[in-house]
């Protein structure tokens, strides 16, 4: 091997496919010190794109086809065989079953063939570790988690004990960012095509609405959004006959304007309450696929330095989905003493804050965790 393995690490193997990402990753793993040996994301973007959006049944078969070749290419990029890792995670849920399913299938049999333990991950817990992946963070702290299935504000307290503060009652905001980018006809997935479009947009050209912004909690809604945006997508088409692309540019500015204005204002919130909560918490991490836009990071940024907090962003690839969190994450639960043996079971539904009544409306993963 090409590192010196020190007692009590780990080299783990992590198996993510809860949506449209087959992912592997090796992680080398060791509190406070992990490393990140190789990560490998192939999408299916290609394959979903003429039906403007993921089709959970498609998604299966291509996870089903390509989690070998993946977890192969991992071992590869690390220079290292299934011999050398000592411990697999795999993503067990909330997602598209049929992914799920064929992720976990994958691990089951590689860990019974190379005789190693097995650890099942929430995909959600993955996202909310990655600060102590990239930055060694301390619990607890406060993430906001904004994916294109998910969004909600939890205080990270370990590896398996999280507190949602609040989170969408509807849309999550990628998907809001999907469904818009869909209307306005650009690429899938639509938080890129988006971000693209907005940086030479006018965003006070139309003026979306902000929902649940003045109600004094830490729960945002976004399907409202979309309705405001085709709406006057059709306005628009009425008196000039079609779109220019000043107008799309000018549409996404201002759709993306108000997504942020929504984070921001709700980040506030959670903020001050996660801090009545718990006085040690010095840390807000925004995480999940929507972390990756520019702009909202920096507004987020601004906000905490307006409020004193430490602020982090994982680098991009982190942000959306990959298989270095969940070997992550894998490696600290199994610290915690959680091993899974062959009767682990993929969930559709797996909400970080299992004491938390459920939050409403269905996405694209299904009902909100
Ligand atoms: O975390 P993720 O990779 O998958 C889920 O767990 O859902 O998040 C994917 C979501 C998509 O809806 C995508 O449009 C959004 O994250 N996203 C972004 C950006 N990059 C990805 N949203 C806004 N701006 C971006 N740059
Ligand atoms: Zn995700």
């Amino acid at each position: 091997m090409g590192f010196e393995l020190k007692l009590s690490a780990h080299v783990i193997l992590g198996i993510e496919s809860s949506c449209d990402d087959t992912a592997a990753a090796i992680v080398s793993y060791e509190k406070g010190n992990s490393k990140i040996l190789s990560s490998v994301v192939v999408n299916q973007n290609t394959l979903h794109e003429k039906y403007g959006g993921v089709v959970p049944e498609i998604a299966a078969r291509a996870h089903a086809e390509r989690v070998d070749t993946v977890v192969k290419e991992a071992l590869v990029g690390a220079k290292l065989s299934l011999l050398d890792i000592n411990l697999i995670g795999v993503t067990a849920g909330p997602g598209l079953i049929g992914g799920v399913v064929a992720g976990v299938m994958c691990a089951k049999g590689l860990a019974y063939g190379a005789n190693l333990p097995l650890v099942g991950v929430n995909h959600l817990a993955g996202h909310a570790l990655t600060p102590r992946l990239i930055g060694n963070l301390e619990y607890p702290y406060l993430i906001l988690l904004a994916s294109g299935g998910h969004c909600q504000f939890v205080i990270v307290e370990s590896a398996n004990k999280f507190s949602r503060l609040g989170g969408t009652i509807d849309d999550a905001p990628g998907e809001a960012f999907d469904k818009t980018a869909r209307l306005l006809g650009l690429e899938q997935p639509g938080g890129p095509s988006i971000e693209r479009e907005a940086i030479n947009g006018d965003f006070k050209r139309f003026d979306f609405p902000r929902p649940l912004l003045n109600r004094d909690d830490c729960d945002m809604s976004f399907s409202g959004l979309k309705t405001a945006v085709s709406r006057s997508l059709e306005d628009l088409d009425k008196q000039q006959g079609g779109l220019y692309e000043r107008d799309v540019k000018d549409f996404c500015a201002g759709f993306q304007a108000a997504i942020s204005d929504v984070l921001v204002g709700k980040s506030k919130r959670a903020i001050i309450e996660a801090r009545k909560r718990s006085s040690a918490l010095k840390t807000f991490a925004i995480v999940g696929g929507v972390a990756a836009n520019e702009k909202i990071r920096q507004n987020l940024s601004s906000v905490c330095s307006d409020l004193e907090i430490d602020f982090m962003a994982p680098p991009l690839e982190l942000c959306t989905d990959n298989a270095a969190m969940i070997a992550y994450a894998a490696g600290e639960l199994y610290d915690l003493g959680q091993e899974d043996d062959y009767s682990l079971s993929p969930r559709s539904r797996w909400p970080l804050d299992e004491k938390k009544p459920p939050m409403l409306g269905g996405g694209k993963r299904g009902a909100k965790a």
